[in-house]
C-alpha cells in the first residue's frame, strides 16, 4: 500500500468515526427564504456510496452531453427538479473539475426510454467543482410486490479514476423504507447520504443539493480548512431574481472576506466584496450587468481565501 492509499484508508476510518460522533447532521441548511445551500464542513463530508442495485437494467451507453444541464426538455411532463452540488475528493479538501456525471431516470409516469435518449445524458463538473442539471421528478415504478422510490441513476467518473455507479433518492418518499436499496443504512451500499431533501421554489420547481465525494485528483479552491464557524451566507433573495439580488451573510471573526459570483461553467461573473471585515452581519447586493444571461449562479463566500459556504441562485429575467 503506498502512502497515498494509506492516507485514503486512514481518512475513510476518520470519516466513519466522524459520522458516529456527529450523528446525522443535515448536509444542507435552509436559508431564511427557503432556498437550499450546500455547506462545506468536515461534518458533512460523507464519501458517496454505490447503490445496492448497481447499474440496473435500463442503462444505455453513450448518452448525449448536456451542455446546458437540461436532462428534461421543457415539454417533458412532470414537476421540474433542479439538482446542484459540488464534486469533492475523499476528505472534501479539494474539488474535482471535469468529473463526468451520467444520468438516467424514469419519466413522470415511471417509464424509461429504452429506445432513445430521453431523460438520459451527462454533465461535467466545472472548474469550481460545481455541477447542475434540471429534470423532472422521476415517477415510481413497480418492483416485486411494491414500487421503487423516485430515483435518478448516476455514474460518476472523475478524470482518470474509477466510475462510481449509484442512485439518488428524495427525502419523504413513501417507498424508501421498503426499498431493498434505498433503505440500507450502513456498509458499502449505505444510502443515507444519497437521500436528499427537496424544497419547492416560488416557480413551483423542486430544488435539491447533492454534494458528491469520490476518489479523484482534486484542485484546491481554498477549501482545505473547512469551517463554517468562520462565516456563512444566510440568504440570497429574492430567488429566483431578475435585476437585483440581496445577499445576507455573516463573518464570525475579523477576517479578509470575499464574496464572489460564478456561473455554471465556473467563470467568475462578479466580485461583490473583497476586503478586511470585522465580525458582523453584512448585506451585499448584486445587480448583474445587462449582458448577464438568465440561468444558475453560485454565490461563494471566502474567509481568508478559504471558501466556507456557497448558495445557488437563479436569474430569470
Ligand atoms: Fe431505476
Amino acid at each position: 500500500m503506498d502512502t497515498k492509499q494509506k492516507a485514503r484508508r486512514q481518512f475513510l476510518k476518520n470519516i466513519s468515526l466522524a459520522s458516529l460522533s456527529f450523528g446525522l447532521i443535515p448536509a444542507v441548511v435552509k436559508g431564511s427564504d427557503g432556498i437550499m445551500s450546500g455547506e462545506t464542513t468536515a461534518e458533512n463530508c460523507f464519501v458517496s456510496t454505490q447503490d445496492y442495485y448497481g447499474e440496473g437494467p435500463f442503462y444505455t451507453p453513450n448518452p448525449p452531453f448536456l451542455a446546458d444541464g437540461m436532462l428534461a426538455g421543457s415539454n417533458e411532463p412532470g414537476t421540474r427538479l433542479i439538482i446542484t452540488g459540488q464534486v469533492r475528493n475523499l476528505d472534501c479538501s479539494e474539488v474535482i473539475p471535469e468529473t463526468r456525471i451520467d444520468l438516467w431516470q424514469a419519466d413522470d409516469a415511471g417509464a424509461y426510454d429504452n429506445n432513445g435518449f430521453n431523460l438520459r445524458g451527462y454533465v461535467l463538473s466545472n472548474s469550481q467543482g460545481f455541477y447542475m442539471f434540471e429534470t423532472v421528478l422521476p415517477g415510481h415504478y413497480p418492483n416485486g410486490g411494491s414500487y421503487r422510490p423516485s430515483h435518478i441513476h448516476v455514474k460518476i467518473t472523475p478524470p482518470g479514476f474509477e466510475t462510481l455507479t449509484t442512485q439518488l433518492y428524495f427525502e419523504g418518499d413513501e417507498y424508501i423504507p421498503t426499498d431493498p436499496a434505498a433503505s440500507i443504512t450502513s456498509g458499502p451500499y449505505d444510502a443515507t447520504h444519497r437521500i436528499i431533501p427537496l424544497t419547492m421554489n416560488n416557480l413551483g420547481q423542486y430544488e435539491g443539493t447533492w454534494d458528491i465525494v469520490v476518489d479523484g485528483d482534486g484542485v484546491s479552491t481554498g477549501m482545505n480548512d473547512l469551517h463554517t464557524e468562520k462565516g456563512m451566507i444566510y440568504s440570497a433573495g429574492p430567488n429566483p431574481f431578475t435585476d437585483k439580488l440581496e445577499i445576507n451573510y455573516g463573518v464570525f471573526r475579523d477576517a479578509k472576506v470575499g464574496l464572489f459570483v460564478y456561473d455554471i461553467h465556473g467563470r467568475l461573473v462578479a466580485n461583490l466584496e473583497e476586503k478586511f471585515l470585522a465580525s458582523e452581519k453584512y448585506l451585499a447586493e448584486w445587480k448583474p450587468d445587462s449582458g448577464i444571461d438568465k440561468g444558475y449562479y453560485f454565490i461563494a463566500l471566502k474567509i481568508n481565501d478559504l471558501q466556507v459556504h456557497y448558495l445557488k441562485v437563479l436569474k430569470v429575467g
